[in-house]
């Protein structure tokens, strides 16, 4: 059977094709001659569909585009205000111009339910002050949140925010929480990126995340984007682009120009606490859009993505690779406060 069905298409082919080029010769000169004269708009036509492909290709398209270069700068496109009291350790669009945020330190720790454009906390489920909070992802109407220093995590409801449960992870600590819907991505401030069953919360893989052979170390907030979990390097102004197949940083976004205008600004913003890390990513998947924000920033970015070609001016190692932060010798000495 194998055999012979190529050898069918072949001959069907060779006929069909004799077909067509009898059709061909009956006409081709007058077929020669209408060329010829659509040929003089060729010019014309080419100029239309470049047109017609540049303007497909219009702001709004290109919000979806994640680019595949290796390193990526970006533009602001919008900025939304924050409120600088939210020391952000996990943010997530919610869908409707929503935001969901959890925030740290002890006894201002929380997660709420923000508006985009306002800023404006709708709903606020403050938390016991013997928890530092962290990560935090939807899975379905469900929001899981992980706690500094601790194996405890809470799940809310996501339509107001009530306490559902307490559970316990596998994870040394926990720092980022992120979803593909599946599974949840985990993080410790660690190199490594975890995951973990969103109904027993046990650890079901891990992978070390590495640049060039480079361990990636202190991975902090996280997001799910195109197939990829995106995470914030703490201590950094990048994002490491991962594939949780394996680990690899398949690229980065770097963005430093972001809290360097915000600490440009920084009288106008004085009656805050100082501005602490980049850390807070969230795609909107619908509408094609990425925002960030920081700890204590008093802005939430909308940004675009711009592939950085030619040599990249200060290497990636320099400036998003640092040491590996130890959580256990600097433990109950808040080291996230210290360098505020
Ligand atoms: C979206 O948000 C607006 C304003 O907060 C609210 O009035 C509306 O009911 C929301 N829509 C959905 C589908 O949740
Ligand atoms: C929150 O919403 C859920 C349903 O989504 C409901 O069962 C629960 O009673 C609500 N809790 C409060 C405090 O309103």
């Amino acid at each position: 059977m194998a055999t012979l069905s190529p050898s069918k298409k072949k001959s069907n082919k060779r006929s069909s094709n004799s077909r067509y080029s009898q059709n061909m010769d009956s006409s081709s000169s007058s077929l020669f001659n209408c060329t010829r004269k659509y040929l003089l708009f060729a010019p014309f036509v080419a100029f239309v569909l470049v047109v017609l492909y540049v303007k497909r290709e219009t702001p709004e398209s290109m919000n979806f585009v994640v680019p595949t270069a290796e390193i990526c700068s970006v533009e602001v496109v919008n900025e939304f205000p924050h409120d600088p009291k939210a020391f952000t350790q996990g943010l997530l669009y919610g869908g409707n111009d929503t935001l969901f945020e959890s925030t740290g330190l002890y006894g201002k720790s929380s997660v709420r339910q923000v508006v985009l454009q306002t800023g404006k906390v709708e709903v606020l489920q403050e938390m016991n002050s013997r928890y530092f909070g962290e990560g935090l992802t939807l899975f379905g109407d469900r929001l899981f949140q992980v706690t500094w220093l601790k194996n405890t995590g809470f799940i809310y409801d996501r339509h107001n925010l009530s306490k559902y449960e307490k559970f316990n992870h596998q994870m040394p600590d926990g720092w980022g929480l992120a979803t593909d819907g599946q599974v949840l991505f985990g993080s410790d401030g660690s190199s490594i990126l975890y995951q973990l069953d969103p109904s027993t919360l046990k650890v079901i893989g891990k992978a070390t995340v590495k640049y060039k052979g480079h361990m990636v170390h202190n991975l902090n907030e996280l997001e799910y984007v195109n197939g990829e979990v995106w995470a914030n390097v703490w201590q950094t102004d990048c994002i490491a682009r991962i594939s949780p197949k394996d680990g690899i940083v398949v690229g980065w976004i770097v963005l430093p120009e972001l809290r360097q205008r915000l600490l440009r600004h920084e009288s106008e913003f004085q009656e805050i606490g100082s501005i602490d890390v980049l850390n807070g990513i969230a795609w909107d998947e619908e509408n094609g859009r990425l925002f960030v924000t920081g700890k204590q920033w008093p802005k939430l970015y909308e940004i675009k993505l711009h592939p950085i070609k030619g040599p990249f001016v200060g290497s990636i190692e320099r400036l998003c690779l640092r040491r590996p932060f130890i959580s256990q010798s600097h433990r109950f000495t808040h080291p996230k406060e210290i360098n505020a």
